[in-house]
This record gives structure tokens, sequence and C-alpha cells, in this order.
């Protein structure tokens, strides 16, 4: 995907800003509090619906202003086809457009214009919790497997029904009903998830041998969210249905999956230091991004901010040899050039920001 235009109006300090970036390493420079941040977040918002920075309500929409207004043009397979999107936020309620029509759910936009965005917040994805995973893996899904996000949707719902009768103390035979919902769509998600481990697995190792060698070679274990060895689905809901009662939620399932990202140079589970989790979140994240690019013949774009911050000169450079190379466009903000260290070669297109405006520098 090479994005042609972005339209940014009244996202956190940004009144209304213009950015044409070009086809391959964009930087854009500017100060603390420019509003660098805030364009990759409008890029994020349009690719994912949500904001890597917390909820709408919590200040993405400039302060004074009623909604903010996002518009991305862009174009895939050299220019073989053209999309474009706007959305509106006004806070509570939403309208989108893609391609020239009203659209009814947001996800529709997020299926047209893929990111994965490496931010400062970046490293939970290796040291913690397991959401940040499964919303990786189930993002990735989203976009190559069509069939992926109905099974997604009766899972979420099935669970959010049986946690509301386990927390009323609902009758066995509702229970029932919702269980065998449940096993079913928990199940093929499941099914999927698995699958799509093993399509990263490869992918995984070689980006994670490019950024961090030193770490040995990277393996990964994948859990089900259940002891899927023992058991299925419905008969662990079976088994739990009385501590979930006691509980008044459901304690095992795919809501509860994991993908365990671990190296040989540190069999221990010995933890990884925040630079490490990064470079280990990165060859997630590049692993997705090339494995999108293989099944749909695109890159997504790649969203880095505060890159020289966040890496060594050493990590950065094998990570922006790689990019540069790849042919993906990336945007990549920093508060100084020179501490990018980019080579001449690389032809970046550079832009300043400054008061939430950007400028071609
Ligand atoms: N709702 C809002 N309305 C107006 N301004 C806001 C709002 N939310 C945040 N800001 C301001 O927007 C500015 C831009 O923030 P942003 O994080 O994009 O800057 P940045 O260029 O990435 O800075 P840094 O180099 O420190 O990361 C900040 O000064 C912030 O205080
Ligand atoms: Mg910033």
């Amino acid at each position: 995907m090479r994005l042609e235009q972005l339209d940014i109006h009244d996202v956190r300090s940004i009144r209304e800003t213009r950015l044409e970036p070009g086809p391959s390493l964009n930087l854009l420079l500017g100060g603390n509090g420019a509003g660098k941040t805030s364009v990759l977040e409008a890029l994020h918002l349009l690719a994912y619906g949500r904001s890597f920075r917390g909820r709408v309500r919590d200040g993405l929409i400039r302060t004074g202003a009623p909604a903010l207004q996002i518009f991305a043009r862009w174009s895939e397979q050299e220019g073989v086809r053209r999309h474009q999107v706007g959305l509106r936020h006004a806070g509570s309620e939403w309208q989108g457009r893609l391609d020239g029509g009203d659209v009814a759910q947001l996800s529709e936009l997020c299926t047209a214009l893929a990111a994965v965005t490496f931010e400062p917040g970046s490293h939970a994805l290796l040291s913690g919790g397991g959401e940040p995973r499964r919303r990786l893996l189930d993002w990735g899904l989203f976009h190559v497997e069509p069939e992926f996000l109905p099974v997604w949707r009766r899972h979420a719902r099935a669970l959010k029904q049986r946690n509301a009768l386990l927390k009323a103390g609902g009758a066995n035979a509702a229970l029932d009903a919702w269980d065998s919902e449940l096993a079913s769509a928990g199940e093929a998600l499941d099914r999927y998830r698995r699958a799509y481990v093993e399509a990263l697995e490869a992918k995984i190792e070689r980006w994670a041998s490019e950024l961090i060698p030193e770490l040995g070679s990277a393996q990964h274990t994948y859990l089900a969210g259940w002891r899927r060895e023992e058991l299925s689905l419905a008969d662990a809901l079976l088994v739990n249905r009385e501590r979930d009662r006691q509980l008044g939620h459901t304690s095992a399932g795919p809501h509860r999956a994991d993908l365990l990202l671990g190296f040989a140079a540190r069999p221990a589970r010995e933890s990884l230091s925040r630079g490490q989790s990064k470079l280990a979140a990165l060859a997630l994240l590049l692993a997705q991004a090339e494995d999108f690019r293989a099944r749909r013949g695109e890159w997504p774009l790649i969203l880095l901010d505060d890159l020289a911050s966040e890496l060594d000169r050493g990590h950065r450079q094998a990570l922006l040899t790689a990019l540069v190379t790849s042919g993906a466009q990336v945007f990549i903000t920093g508060t100084e050039l020179d501490a990018l260290e980019l080579e001449p070669a690389w032809l970046a297109t550079m832009f300043h920001v400054e008061h939430g405006v950007i400028r071609p520098a």
C-alpha cells in the first residue's frame, strides 16, 4: 500500500494539516509536542478504529473541536487500484466513508487500510499480559482470512452471554446453549490462530535473527487458552462450570490464548531488557507485515514512532536496512535527523512538524 495523501483535522493539537508522503522512507521530524506522534496516531486510527494512546474520549479530539476528521488516499498494485477513506469521530458517534460510499461498520475502514505500528508502548507486546498478543494474531487473521471476522464475532458474543449468565446465576439449560455456541466458535477461532502462528513461525525466526541475533534463535509456543491436548473446549467449559459460576466469568478458553516468544540464549524465560522486548516486538510485527505481503501482495504501511530513542544504533541500522530493501512504505518520527544516521543512498522523504503543521523539509 502506498499512501499518497493524508488530511488531518482536529486530532490532538493538529487543527488542519496535510501529508503527501514519498514512496519509501518518510521522516517526520520536529521538537517535543510538535504533533509527530499525532500524525501516526491519525493513520493508526483509520487502520484500527482505535488509537494506540487510549480511548477517543481521552483527548484524541482537539480540545474545543466538535469532532476529528481524517482522510487518506492510497494506491495498491503499483497504482492499479486506488482507494480512499474518510473518518469523522465526535467522541461517541462516528461516520466513515470508503471509496465514496458510507460504511455501516468501522471494521470496513480497517479492512481497507492496513498498518503495523511500533510505538514506545510496544514492549508490552512481549513483556505484558496476553491481550496485545491475541490482538496481534486476530489483527493478522482479520486481514488475511475473510471468514475470520464472523467467527471472532460469534465467539465474542457467546463469551459475553455466558459471562452474563454466570454472573446472574443463570439456569444450566441456558448455559448449555451458550456453552455449545462458545465451544463451536471457540474451536474455530483456535484453528485459525494455530494455522496463522504456524505460517508466521519461519518469518518470526528470520526477523528475530536479523534484528536481535545475540538472543539466539527464536522459539515460540502457542497456548490455546485451555488444556486443548486433554479435552475439547465443550468439555473444558463443562468441567469448569461450577468454578466459573463462583468466579462470575469464564476462566478458560480462546479468550485466554497466548503466544509465548522465547530465545535460545534465554532458556529459562529470563526477562528481556526493555530494548530487547522492543526488538522482539518488532520481529513479531514485521513477521506479520511480511505475511500480509505474501498473502495480499502488498506491504501494510509501517509506522515507527520515536525510533531513535527506542533502539541503539546497531539495531536501528539493521532495522532500517531491512525496511529500505523491503519496498514497504515506512513512516518514522524523531526529534533529530542526525540521531537516525541515515545512509545517503536511502532516499528518504523528509517533513518538518511544528505546532501541528506538516511541511516538506
Ligand atoms: N485534545 C488535545 N487538544 C489539543 N492539544 C492536545 C490534545 N491532546 C494532546 N495535545 C497536545 O498535542 C501536542 C502534540 O503531541 P504529540 O504527542 O503528537 O507530539 P510529538 O511531536 O510526538 O512529541 P514528542 O517528541 O514529545 O513525542 C502535545 O503538546 C499535547 O499536549
Ligand atoms: Mg511523540
